[in-house]
């Protein structure tokens, strides 16, 4: 591959987005940015001080110095943290900081994946890739409940269910980069499709786009 091949995933709350870029990115040898730790970090840098989480001014200030270099997965995947990020995911300015630092990630080198709510729409619209994987609330939920239970927390299924259906409905009512698939997007349903399954077809479909290119 001598271009840079960029790859955009979208799609909702525990899909299966994730885990599907970290492989694709280990497949290619690319560097990857989870842009949704990019909005956690704004949530949660306001969180930490007790500023409110409504004030555009003062969470774009936060946006404006995300350093990507520093966005501690471990700290930011905090069940709550998704909440706060998308509650400032919704100001448009927030979103123009947090897209200009993406997209300069993704120009940097010899191309990237990038995965979130908007890459293929919005973020990287002339991706090499892009794909949208979904899968039912119910199994999302459940995906979500027994990683919280593994690694020691405490959380009732019908509480994830609820808030993943308020986290869908803000992400894609909003007005500014609405989660819905691209155009060109090659939807994956992840509900009935283990990791394996889906990083072939995934790996399929994205073979096909570059050698397309070429
Ligand atoms: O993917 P993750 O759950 O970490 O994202 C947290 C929140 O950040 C999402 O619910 C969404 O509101 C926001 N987000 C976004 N655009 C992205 C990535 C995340 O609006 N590209």
């Amino acid at each position: 591959m001598s271009e840079p091949v960029t790859i955009a995933i979208d799609g909702p709350a525990a899909s299966g987005k994730g885990t599907l870029a970290r492989r694709l990115a280990a497949h290619f040898g690319l560097p990857h940015l989870d842009t949704g730790l990019t909005y956690r970090a704004v949530g949660h840098a306001l969180m930490q001080v007790g500023l409110p989480l409504d004030n555009e001014d003062l969470a774009v200030e936060v946006a404006e110095h995300i350093d990507l270099g520093a966005l501690d997965r471990d700290v930011l995947s905090a069940h709550e943290i998704g909440e706060a990020a998308s509650r400032v995911a919704v100001m448009p300015r927030v979103r123009a900081a947090l897209v200009d630092a993406q997209r300069r990630f993704a120009s940097s080198g010899k191309g990237a994946v990038l995965d979130g709510r908007d890459i293929g729409t919005v973020v990287l619209p002339g991706a090499t890739a892009k794909l949208y994987v979904t899968a039912s609330p119910e199994v999302r939920a459940r995906r979500r409940h027994e990683e919280i239970n593994c690694n020691g927390g405490e959380a009732k299924y019908d509480d994830i269910l609820a808030d993943l259906r308020r986290r869908d409905e803000r992400d894609m009512s909003r007005a500014d980069s609405p989660l819905k698939p691209a155009d060109d997007a090659h939807l994956i349903d992840t509900t009935e499709m283990d990791i394996e399954a889906a990083f072939r077809t995934a790996l399929d479909f994205i073979e096909k786009a570059v050698a397309a290119r070429n």
